[in-house]
């Protein structure tokens, strides 16, 4: 007999919902994006973010059922983002989740949002523990030595601002619409890299933790000197800026995987699907012999396919929750080697 989870996330400005069948088998996965919503404005509305949510929820979780051609009643268990995230937001995918998960009669599953992103090659690969995680999204920058589904250990931090972030307030300054990262991408396609200089903040220290607002100040004071002219300027400035995040990113990366004599590495979140990280990355690896596991770029910005996949590994060790699990907007658990994360 098979096992078959719905599993719906709703952390920021993506309404998704995918079926997942015997840890292994996406049977789908619908994201229905808000940036058209959020994009005149320059970044995420948090008000206007869980209204979407409200509108689309039901309809998303519809179209993944039929598109999985399974009925309510093939569901064995519901998987739900409960943190880190917008909490008005949250709250809609968590109360769908437990709706579900009541009247079907069956186990409800917390999944935390950047735990499921440091375990979403799973979708696409075998993973083999212990692997270096670095996860790269909107709203944060961690690296993490991953044991097991379970025990993830935070190895550095960003400091201050996320890597995405620092693709956003730089698309921002030079003009570009939102979100940020995947102007960049495109621009800096055309770009000379190696044009202009723009800091690696910690590159060259012991500490495993980054730190992107003095990039993203040296871009601001370098556009307050400069005035971009043309287009090819312009591609020159992206692709300068990307590679100092790309490069800091990566080799902070492998220093984590050599000093802790670890050689499969996994790179996932939204700023994984940039296509200077995707190709430096598997060029370095490649020359220092570690595995790269890094997910499709569907799996990489946020979806409920990877809430799903982690997920499955809790319901089948029987870590489900209450009817009165609560959300969190950010990371408060404390970690415990050997046992991962826990809520006190
Ligand atoms: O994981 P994600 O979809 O949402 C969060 O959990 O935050 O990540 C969104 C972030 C945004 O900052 C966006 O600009 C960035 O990922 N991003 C990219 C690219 N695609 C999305 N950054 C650089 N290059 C891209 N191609
Ligand atoms: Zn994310």
């Amino acid at each position: 007999m098979s096992n078959i989870i719905l599993a719906i996330e709703t952390s920021c400005d993506e309404t998704a919902a995918s079926v997942f069948r015997d840890g292994c088998e996406v049977l789908s996965s619908i994201v229905s994006s808000q940036i058209d919503i959020h994009k005149k404005f320059g970044g995420v509305v948090p008000e206007l973010a869980s209204r979407k949510h409200v509108e689309s929820i039901m309809l998303i979780i519809d179209d993944a059922i039929q598109s999985a051609e399974i009925r309510h009643s093939d569901l064995n268990a519901i998987a739900v983002t409960n943190g880190p995230g917008l909490i008005g937001s949250l709250l809609v995918g968590l109360s769908a989740a437990k709706a579900f998960a009541f009247s079907l009669g069956i186990p409800l599953i917390a999944v935390d949002h950047i735990e499921a992103h440091a375990f979403s090659g799973s979708l696409e690969h075998v993973m083999v523990y212990p692997y270096i995680s670095l996860v790269v999204s909107g709203g944060h920058t961690s690296l993490f030595r991953v044991n097991s589904y379970k025990d993830l250990e935070v190895l550095g931090k960003t400091r201050d601002d996320a890597a995405g972030e620092a693709f956003d307030k730089a698309a921002k300054a030079l003009g570009l619409s939102y979100p940020g990262g995947v102007q960049i991408d495109r621009l800096a396609k055309k770009g000379n890299r190696d044009k202009y200089k723009f800091p690696r903040p910690f590159l060259k220290s012991d500490s495993l933790d980054f730190s992107f607002s003095g990039i993203k100040t040296s871009l601001v004071n370098f556009l307050n000197k400069n005035n971009i002219t043309d287009q090819e300027q312009l591609s020159d400035v992206c692709a300068s800026y990307q590679e100092a995040i790309v490069e800091t990113l990566i080799e902070k990366t492998i220093s984590a995987a050599i000093l802790y004599n670890i050689n499969h590495v996994s790179i996932a979140g939204g700023v994984a699907s940039n296509s200077r990280i995707r190709e430096y990355a598997s060029e370095r690896l490649i020359s220092e012999n570690i595995n790269l596991f890094i997910p499709s770029a569907k799996y990489c910005t946020d979806n409920a396919a990877m809430i799903a996949a982690l997920g499955y590994q809790k319901y089948i060790n029987n870590e489900t929750s209450d009817m009165d699990l609560e959300v969190y907007s950010t990371k408060r658990k404390k970690y415990v080697r050997g046992k991962g994360y826990s809520n006190n």
